[in-house]
């Protein structure tokens, strides 16, 4: 698989994807994104001219699709409208990315006999209860939420009917959320520290006990490789890193490491249908594509992902002022 087509490449996990992969293999990677408000080219800075090809376009325009599905081996699909709150607020573009998109891809890669990676998430199977002892496996039934997560769904039952009905040479993978450098400041994580260096205080919804897993982008990058180089065909793999932590821990953590009183957050409005909890159980693709997280320390990357903010306003500030308008205009 020498020739690789990223979607969404120059989003923040499909952006780290690109980089991990020119780091870690000889292969020549096309990247195909439309460079919405969450695509950055910034983001893909650094990468010799001779491993990359960026086009700008959209993977719902079946003819530009087609045309590209034709010059690589295999295919990992990144590209999605990202943000539940987003979704909550005009649902329509999901279902245009999302859905349609990754069934233009689908057909695609149908036709040309491609290897297609499916990036989702692990929002398709709903939400646990703070004290559920279980966590999400491959087994756990779909029971989305959001207008993100139910086209998220979707489109993974799309991608398991095109393996059964039409032999697509495809695998899945459902990750937890993602941390680190290059995170739209639309997300939880970037919005409190991008917050603090503005002299904003933290926003946090609700009474800030929903859990999250959390795990580092760099950590995602890797076991989508994983999968990619040796993942069974039609095989689902959820990836975690057994990062489980409620989202008031995570906003005070945040303070401490800014050096702020760790109460200096306020309460806001809670989203609606807000999912309490998420976690991982990523025992299969440990134990059976011998992958591991390298990130063992949040709290460290945490630290990590603040200097890169502190260090990088350049790439975050044209945004920051839309994003807290958007979300005061919702009471958040
Ligand atoms: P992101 O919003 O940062 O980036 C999405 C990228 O896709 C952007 O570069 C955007 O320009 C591009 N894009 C959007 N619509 C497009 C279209 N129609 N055609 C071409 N390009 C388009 O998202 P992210 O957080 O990097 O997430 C990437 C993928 O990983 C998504 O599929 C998401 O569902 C999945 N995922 C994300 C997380 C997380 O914590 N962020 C966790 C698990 C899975
Ligand atoms: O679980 C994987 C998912 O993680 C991905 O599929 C999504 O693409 C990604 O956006 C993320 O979804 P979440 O909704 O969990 O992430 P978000 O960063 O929006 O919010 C994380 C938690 O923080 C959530 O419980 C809502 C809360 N939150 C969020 C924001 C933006 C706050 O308390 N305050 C905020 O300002």
């Amino acid at each position: 698989m020498n020739r690789l087509l990223v979607t969404g490449g120059a989003g923040f996990i499909g952006s780290n994807f690109v980089h991990h992969v020119v780091a870690h293999t000889d292969a020549h990677v096309t990247v195909l994104d439309a460079l919405t408000y969450a695509g950055h080219t910034a983001s893909l800075a650094g990468i010799p001219a001779d491993r990359l090809t960026f086009i700008e376009g959209n993977i719902a325009d079946a003819e530009l699709v087609d045309g590209l599905f034709s010059t690589v081996d295999a295919v990992v699909h990144f590209a999605a409208e990202s943000h539940n709150d987003n979704s909550l607020h005009d649902p329509r573009p999901f279902l245009d990315t999302n859905v349609v998109g990754t069934y233009t891809l689908l057909e695609a890669a149908r036709r040309h006999e491609r290897r297609f990676h499916h990036v989702s998430t692990d929002e398709v199977y709903g939400d646990l209860e703070l004290d559920d002892p279980q966590r999400f496996t491959e087994t756990t039934p779909y029971n989305p939420s959001s207008p993100y997560s139910s086209t998220k769904a979707a489109s993974d039952l799309l991608v398991r009917a095109w393996v059964r009905s039409f032999a697509v040479q495809a695998t899945l993978s459902n990750c937890s959320n993602n941390y680190g450098p290059f995170q739209h400041v639309e997300k939880f994580i970037p919005r409190q520290i991008t917050n603090v260096l503005r002299g904003i205080r933290p926003k946090l919804y609700g009474a800030g006990a929903n859990v999250r897993d959390w795990i580092h982008a760099d950590d995602h990058s890797s076991a989508v490789l994983a999968v990619l180089d040796r993942g069974v065909i039609g095989e689902t793999y959820l990836i975690g890193a057994d990062g489980e932590k409620d989202n008031k821990t995570v906003v005070e953590t945040i303070l401490q490491l800014m050096g702020q009183p760790a109460d200096a957050y306020e309460h806001v409005t809670d989203r609606a249908g807000h999912d309490l909890r998420y976690a991982i159980d990523a025992s299969k693709i440990r134990a059976e594509l011998g992958w591991a997280p390298r990130f063992g320390d949040f709290d460290a990357g945490l630290a990590d992902t603040i200097a890169w903010y502190r260090d990088n306003e350049a790439w975050w500030a044209p945004s920051k002022d839309a994003t807290e308008a958007f979300y005061a205009s919702k009471g958040q």
